[in-house]
């Protein structure tokens, strides 16, 4: 039997939505992926490609149609509850409001967090000892968090915010990190911050990530492998080398060439 290197697999991933209506929509047509352990992807395609489905499937929202599997570690888990895809998926969302709590204080939300992505007898077991994983987890991202355990998520920064939203993500040590355009609700300055702090986490614990942007220049910037996405499909799989050197019109060349479609048409938001 071959050694299978992969972190995640999915085979015959499709997901169609209002089957047999008029409104039905092919959201993800039949997608074959393998994620290697480290690997860090960019994602970008245009609005209703299929980005954020894929990103729903992989963490549990709802499972793909039937054939289809999503593999992680090994583990089977396709058609598992999103609960227990959260302790092999961590994931941050577009919108800081979905994944922190703002009544709750920082700690709070860590813990929750903790509780959701850990298996019960690797939490940690007294509270000193969690407040000091939660110390060191914010400490590295240099914004003073860690001396702010009891300050209250909503009267934080949007960055800080989105901070803790991936601090959050990852603090259990998750096998794959989902990111869905976490940055293009933040001002540029603060998106960059974000930027930073995500290339911190994923560098320090060497997390398989999967980044979605709308912005080709993020896409070229972070990851190893660039995958561009159309009508549900990927169309675009560029590993390191094939995309090193590439500019944002080589890339407009390569989705053009490989998706029968000129970019200018394609009502496209994948510049800034
Ligand atoms: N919950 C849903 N119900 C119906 N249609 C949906 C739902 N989620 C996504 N879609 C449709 O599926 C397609 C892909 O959407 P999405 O994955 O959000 O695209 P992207 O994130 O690439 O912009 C779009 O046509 C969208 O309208
Ligand atoms: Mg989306």
């Amino acid at each position: 039997m071959s050694q299978n290197k992969s972190l995640l697999q999915l085979r015959g991933i499709a997901k169609i939505f209002s089957k047999g209506t008029i409104d039905e929509v092919t959201a993800l047509d039949n997608i074959k992926l393998d994620v290697n352990a480290e690997d860090y992807i960019t994602i970008i395609g245009s609005n209703g490609a299929g980005k954020t489905t894929l990103l729903n499937v992989i963490g549990g929202v709802f499972p793909p149609e039937r054939g289809g599997k999503v593999i992680i570690s090994g583990n089977d888990i396709t058609g598992f509850s999103e609960y227990k895809h959260a302790t092999y998926v961590g994931r941050v969302y577009q919108d800081p409001h979905i994944g922190t709590a703002a009544k709750m204080t920082v700690e709070e939300n860590l813990a929750m967090a903790v509780l959701r992505g850990q298996p019960r007898g690797l939490r940690p077991a007294t509270n000193k000892q969690r407040r000091e994983l939660f110390r060191s987890a914010l400490a590295p991202l240099s914004l003073g968090l860690e001396d702010r355990l009891n300050a209250q998520v909503g009267t934080l920064s949007s960055g800080q915010r989105q901070a803790v939203a991936l601090v959050m993500a990852t603090i259990s040590k998750p096998a794959l990190l989902l990111l869905d355009e976490h940055t293009a609700n933040l001002d540029p300055r603060t998106a960059q911050l974000v930027l930073d702090l995500t290339e911190v986490i994923v560098q320090r614990e060497k997390m398989t990530t999967i980044m979605v942007t709308h912005n080709m220049e993020l896409a070229l910037r972070y990851g190893n492998r660039l995958i561009m996405m159309h009508e549900g499909k990927i169309v675009v799989d560029l590993n390191q080398k094939q995309r090193a050197g590439l500019t944002i019109d080589d890339l407009i060349a390569a989705f053009e060439q490989a998706s029968g479609r000129r970019f200018i048409e394609d009502n496209i938001l994948l510049r800034r």
